[in-house]
């Protein structure tokens, strides 16, 4: 299998056990700031899926021959940025992971999954693609409970939003790589193109659309 393949399942590695931690984080101030149990609850099964989803891109990579392949765990990606009083750090962890992070990932993995026909990496996407489903509900039904209980929280929303999409419509930015192979495909893998043409568009008809119904323009 080729290097991209390998080093792409690595990086799929590193983000689910760094999804675990935030969860946890979100979990731990979540509680703090009495958030609904239901959501608590479901929190802890997230923390509990991103660990599952690590150990399985980790299998997968090692039915893929990448068993070898370093996986990089910097420290920024098991932490969430704090300093501003617990309600604005939870706010942002959630919209920045869930609202955002969990609702572009449910289209990425659908497109994974798509051109995806070797075994071990199919069934990997699809045990990731049906629980984000759930992480991106939580998101949405979390920020609801923190509008609920701060009414500053809409207005901070709003105010960190154009900084939260250049974050992500960055990491989308395609880079001058060749075209992957129908192979590099098969094994679970998208162009950044398709990336960045997933991002505009779900930014666009689903993200953007649910900030508006909550008074937020993004
Ligand atoms: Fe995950
Ligand atoms: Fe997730």
């Amino acid at each position: 299998m080729t290097p991209r393949v390998h080093e792409e399942w690595a990086r799929r590695v590193a983000a689910e056990y760094g999804s675990a931690a935030i969860a946890a984080q979100v979990l731990t101030w979540g509680i703090q700031a009495g958030l609904p149990p239901a959501l608590l609850h479901t929190a802890a099964r997230i923390v509990r899926d991103e660990l599952d989803h690590a150990a399985i891109a980790h299998a997968c990579l090692s039915d893929l021959g990448g068993a070898d392949t370093p996986i990089h765990l910097a420290p920024e990606h098991l932490t969430v940025p704090q300093g501003s009083g617990l309600v604005a750090d939870l706010t942002r962890a959630v919209v920045r992971n869930f609202c955002i992070g969990e609702t572009l990932a449910v289209p990425y993995f659908a497109a994974m999954r798509k051109s995806c026909t070797h075994p071990e990496a199919a069934a990997a996407l699809e045990r990731i693609l049906a629980d984000e489903a759930v992480h991106r509900a939580f998101g949405w039904d979390a920020l609801d409970a923190l509008i609920d209980l701060d009414p500053a929280v809409a207005p901070f929303v709003s105010a960190a939003l154009p900084e939260l999409r250049a974050t992500f419509a960055g990491y989308a930015a395609p880079p001058d790589a060749p075209p992957l192979s129908v192979e590099e495909r098969a094994c679970g893998l998208i162009d950044h193109a398709d990336y960045a043409a997933l991002f505009a568009q779900v930014w666009t008809e689903d993200i953007a659309v649910r900030f508006a119904r909550r008074g937020i323009a993004a």
